[in-house]
C-alpha cells in the first residue's frame, strides 16, 4: 500500500512507473547528462523528442502588462505595449504518446517566449506543481535513478521508497498538480524564485503564477481515466478558435527571510501577490509538431530588470534542457 501511494504521488512529479530499467552512468558525465540519461531510461529514447514534457502543442498570443508591473521592474516587457508570445503547453514525461488524462501526465507545463520590442526574447517555463520534489539538480538525478530501479518487481523498500524517506517533499510535491479539463483551465507556477530589479536598482524576489481567468477546473482521477488519450491536445485549438484563453499573470513577492534557494519550500499563501498583466492565448499554430522541434525555452533567458535568484535548480534546468535540445536536434 505504502509503495503504491508513494510511487503514484512521486509519479505525479516525475511521471514514472516504467519497468525498472537500471542504467549505467558513463564516467565523467555531467549531472545534466546523467539526468537526461535517466529520463531516457525511464521514458524511452525517442529521436527528435524532448527528454521531458515530450507531448505538447504550440500556440500564439500576447502579453499586456499592468501599471503595477513597471513599478516592480525596469524590464521593457512591462513598459506598456502588448508583447507577442509563443506558448507551448505540454504533458509531463518524455513519453510522446502519453494519454493526456494519465496521472503520470501531471504536472502539465506551459513554456512562454516573449518577443521584446528590441528584437530580443525572454522565456518563462512553468508547470502545475505548487513546489518541486527536490531542491538541487543532483537530488533530481538521484530521484530519477531511484525511480528507474523501482519497477513493479523491485523488492521493498524500493530505492524510490528509500529516497522518499529521506526527501519528504518528494511525495508531497507530486500531489499538488491535478489533471485539468483544458490546458487553458490550469494554474501554472514558477516554482523557482527570480528577482525583479526596478529603475533604482531595488531588488525583489518573486515567483510567477499564471491563473486562468475562467478559474482552474480539474478532474478527479476517475474522470481523467475516462478521457480520450489526446483530449487536451485536441481541445485547445477549437477552444481558442471560439474564444481566446486568458491568464492573470501574478508575482508572489517574497518577504525578508523567505527562502529563495529551495524550490521545495513554498512561501506562505498570505504573501503579497502583484498583478503583472494578462496573457492572452489566441490560436494554435498550423504545424505544431514541426514548430516545437526548433523551439527551446530556457528558464535563464531573461531581460534587463529580471534576474535569476540563488535557486540552484535554475542552472540545473538550463544544463539539462541544453543536453536534451542538443540530442533532439542532432
Ligand atoms: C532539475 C530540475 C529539472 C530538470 C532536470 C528538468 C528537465 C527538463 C528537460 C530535459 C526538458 C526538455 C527540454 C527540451 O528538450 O527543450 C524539460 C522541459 C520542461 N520542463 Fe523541466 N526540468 C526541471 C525542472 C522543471 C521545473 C521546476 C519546471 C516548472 C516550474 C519545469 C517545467 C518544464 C516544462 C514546462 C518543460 C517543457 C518546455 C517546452 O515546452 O519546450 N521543469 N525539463
Amino acid at each position: 500500500m505504502m509503495q503504491r501511494t508513494f510511487v503514484r504521488a512521486l509519479a505525479i512529479g516525475l511521471a514514472l512507473g516504467l519497468p525498472g530499467a537500471a542504467h549505467a552512468q558513463p564516467d565523467g558525465a555531467t549531472t545534466a547528462e546523467q539526468t537526461v540519461d535517466a529520463m531516457n531510461a525511464l521514458f524511452g529514447k525517442h529521436s527528435g523528442i524532448r527528454a521531458n514534457h515530450a507531448k505538447g502543442v504550440v500556440a500564439e498570443g500576447s502579453f499586456t502588462p499592468s501599471p503595477e508591473a513597471g513599478k516592480l521592474s525596469k524590464a521593457s516587457l512591462f513598459a506598456g505595449a502588448a508583447v507577442p508570445v509563443t506558448i507551448r503547453f505540454s504533458d509531463a514525461t518524455g513519453v510522446p504518446t502519453i494519454p493526456d488524462g494519465s496521472v503520470k501526465a501531471n504536472p502539465h507545463g506551459m513554456a512562454l517566449k516573449f518577443k521584446l520590442a528590441d528584437g530580443s526574447e525572454m522565456d518563462v517555463v512553468v508547470n502545475a506543481l505548487k513546489f518541486f520534489p527536490v531542491a538541487t539538480g543532483e537530488e533530481f538525478r538521484d530521484l530519477l535513478v531511484a525511480a528507474s530501479k523501482s519497477g513493479p518487481d523491485a523488492p521493498h523498500p524500493t530505492p524510490l521508497e528509500q529516497f522518499g524517506q529521506s526527501h519528504p517533499a518528494a511525495a508531497a510535491a507530486g500531489g499538488t498538480a491535478k489533471t485539468p479539463t483544458s490546458f487553458a483551465r490550469q494554474t501554472y507556477n514558477g516554482v523557482n524564485a527570480f528577482v525583479f530589479v526596478d529603475k533604482d536598482g531595488k531588488r525583489q524576489p518573486f515567483r510567477y503564477r499564471f491563473v486562468p481567468a475562467q478559474g482552474e477546473e480539474v478532474l478527479s482521477e476517475a474522470e481523467a481515466k475516462t478521457k480520450a488519450p489526446n483530449y487536451l491536445v485536441d481541445e485547445i485549438g477549437p477552444r481558442l478558435a471560439r474564444e481566446p484563453a486568458t491568464f492573470r499573470v501574478l508575482a508572489q513577492l517574497a518577504e525578508p527571510g523567505d527562502p529563495t534557494n529551495d524550490a521545495t519550500k513554498p512561501w506562505p499563501d498570505a504573501r503579497r501577490t502583484v498583478d503583472l498583466g494578462t496573457l492572452t492565448v489566441t490560436k494554435t499554430v498550423p504545424d505544431s509538431a514541426s514548430a516545437e522541434k526548433a523551439l527551446l525555452f530556457m528558464p535563464n533567458a531573461l531581460t534587463d530588470g529580471i534576474e535569476v535568484s540563488d535557486d540552484p535548480l535554475i542552472d540545473a534546468r538550463v544544463q539539462a534542457y541544453a543536453v536534451s535540445f542538443g540530442r533532439r536536434t542532432q
